[in-house]
């Protein structure tokens, strides 16, 4: 899967919705390659090892140079985080994503915004325009150059899905 996009061993991941770093774990034992993690939780008391903090906070000044993958596991749509990523002008990084939406309701205004879609009508008739949601994010990515993306599992509430820029 997206160990296979990075042809080192040695693999540097971070995450910065981090946990108890159960995933990365998983992942490490079903592969050959050196996985190592660098975690960041805004929670106290986790397992292990990881910089404590809210990662909005944090990624702005965050020095990424070492990182082959980001990944955002998040709970919810984890638009601010890809907007700081994208003002990072990264290069080179591959860049997992989990979003999830709760409920039918307003999703990011940029999210609109960056499709065309004038805040004002989502006011009026929010379900309407909210339906799409896969495509309203896929139109985000493309508008931030992104070209290309991996979707592993999705449905009309979560996208799974990676790229690399
Ligand atoms: C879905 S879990 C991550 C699970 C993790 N990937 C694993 O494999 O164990 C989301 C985590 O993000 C943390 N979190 C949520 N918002 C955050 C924020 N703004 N800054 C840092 N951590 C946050 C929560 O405390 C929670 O542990």
């Amino acid at each position: 899967m997206t160990l296979n996009e990075i042809s080192k061993e040695d693999i540097e991941v971070l995450e910065i919705f981090g946990g108890n770093g159960v995933c990365w774990r998983k992942v490490a034992k079903s592969t050959n390659k050196r996985i190592k993690t660098t975690r960041i939780d805004k929670r106290e008391g986790l397992n292990g090892e990881y910089i404590r903090g809210d990662n909005l906070k944090i990624l702005p000044s965050l020095n990424f140079e070492k990182y082959d993958i980001i990944d955002v596991d998040a709970y919810g749509i984890p638009f601010e985080h890809l907007e700081l990523l994208f003002q990072r002008k990264l290069k080179n990084k591959v860049i997992i994503v989990t979003s999830i939406r709760s409920v039918l309701g307003a999703l990011p205004k940029k999210l609109y915004e960056t499709n065309g879609i004038d805040w004002n009508m989502v006011k009026k008739c929010q379900s309407l325009f909210s339906k799409n949601y896969i495509d309203l994010m896929l139109g985000y990515l493309f508008k931030n150059n992104i070209k290309e993306i991996k979707i592993y599992n999705h449905s009309d509430k979560k996208l799974y899905f990676y790229f690399k820029n």
